[in-house]
């Protein structure tokens, strides 16, 4: 009998405890042994739940018990959940998370220390919801070398974004929607503001190289400067707008990782990724482009990818194996996300595009557009693009195009 707590009774933890128990004769069969939640530690009490009597409030009551075998954090932060996962993983109990801020600050330590005591450290749910991406990283793709990483990787932003493209939705109706649906993080900053999305490449970039790339290295954009006068230039040219997340390996070998709106063609498939989607556009150097999709918040979507962990770390406990995982601590130098060349939508008011025409080259007119002209500009860097408006003195607004 495999034994499992679950650390947080939130949104993610009470999906867990759902998945195992609902899932049960198929999981038990999946892993070849018989699998319980036993403990759910949370400081609240939920009476009337069905699960009230497993609910404890120290942790110790846990980390002392051996027969837990697998602990699921689902508490979110850096603070006691980085507490509670070291002193599982010292007390060789395998962890699991959807706590991709955890992950984020302290991936490598905590891989390193499962190692140590013969244990095991997964974290399929903290990217991309209920997306399988972590797993295929270190295990299908593991003979790629892997060129970008392109993906939509909030899905509160994504459902914002479609809801007011579709809809012509408010921006905070369309927030307090996807609150009321547990997409969004306590602090909705978090997601609009691309900090979320940010943790989440800084992780697969990780991945990517098998080093540490930082959270705190990567230019965040949020969706918050996206207006009624995008989403019209959008619908004119045929696009929709996305907030992507990408990490890009130049040829000399150089990483540049970002987070901002993109304009997305219809043919793009990133750009056809709608409401509470994610997906993840990997390019790798043998295979070429895959794209995963599926769910990217949401109760059960997540619990469903905590718990395919669980089932993972499972099978490893009972056959005594150590799950591939190569990331470590060194630091990944960035280079300036503003230096790699790319394409862009310039708009101007109507009565200044003459000055733009006469000041910036090799633009070409693409859409007018509620009083405004938009020019499309290829294989220039952000830096040099802004520069050249910068001595126009023109109220230009760019965004990227792909
Ligand atoms: N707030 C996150 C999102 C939850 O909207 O994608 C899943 O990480």
């Amino acid at each position: 009998m495999i034994k499992v707590a679950v650390l947080g009774y939130g949104t993610v933890g009470s999906g867990v405890v759902e998945v195992i128990q609902d899932n049960n004769d198929l999981i038990c069969q999946r892993i070849g042994s018989e699998i319980e939640v036993k403990y759910i530690l949370d400081l609240r009490d939920f009476p009337g739940d069905k699960n009230e009597h497993l609910v404890v409030h120290d942790v110790k009551t846990i980390m002392e018990d051996p027969e837990i075998d697998i602990v699921c954090e689902t508490m979110g932060g850096a603070g006691a959940a980085y507490e509670f996962t070291k002193q599982a993983l010292t007390a060789g109990k395998s962890v699991c998370t959807s706590n991709k801020e955890l992950v984020e600050k302290y991936g490598p330590e905590l891989l390193a220390l499962a190692r140590k005591n013969n244990c095991n450290y997964q974290f399929e749910a903290s990217v991309g919801g209920g997306i399988p991406i972590i797993r295929p990283m270190n295990t299908s793709l593991a003979p790629e070398c892997i060129e970008s990483i392109k993906g939509i990787l909030n899905g509160t932003t994504n459902y914002i974004l479609t809801k007011m493209a579709a809809e012509g939705a408010a921006y905070e109706d369309v927030l307090k929607q996807a609150q009321d649906l547990g997409y969004a993080e306590l602090n909705p900053e978090a997601d609009v503001e691309g900090h979320d999305a940010g943790r989440k490449i800084a992780i697969l970039a990780s991945l990517m190289t098998g080093k540490t790339v930082r959270y705190e290295d990567i230019h965040l954009e949020g969706i918050t400067g996206i207006d009624a006068v995008d989403f019209a230039f959008a619908k004119a040219l045929n696009k929709s707008i996305k907030l992507i997340a990408r990490a890009d390996r130049a040829s000399d070998g150089s990483l540049t990782a970002f987070v901002a709106p993109h304009m997305l063609g219809a043919d793009h498939p990133l750009g056809r990724v709608d409401d509470v989607f994610n997906a993840v556009f990997v390019t790798g150097n043998m295979l070429g482009d895959i794209m995963f999709y599926g769910k990217g918040a949401g109760k059960l979507a997540t619990a469903s990818a905590v718990v395919s962990d669980v089932i993972e770390l499972a099978r490893a406990k009972m056959a005594g194996y150590a799950l591939p995982c190569i990331w470590a601590e060194d630091k990944v130098a960035l280079k300036p996300y503003d230096e790699i060349k790319g394409c862009f939508l310039i708009r101007v008011k109507e009565d200044e595009a003459g000055r733009l025409a006469g000041a910036v080259s090799g633009i070409s007119e693409a859409a007018k557009v509620s009083g405004y002209v938009g020019y499309k500009i290829e294989g220039i860097s952000e830096k040099a693009l802004k520069e050249a408006l910068a001595s126009t003195g023109l109220q230009a607004k760019i965004i990227r195009m792909e």
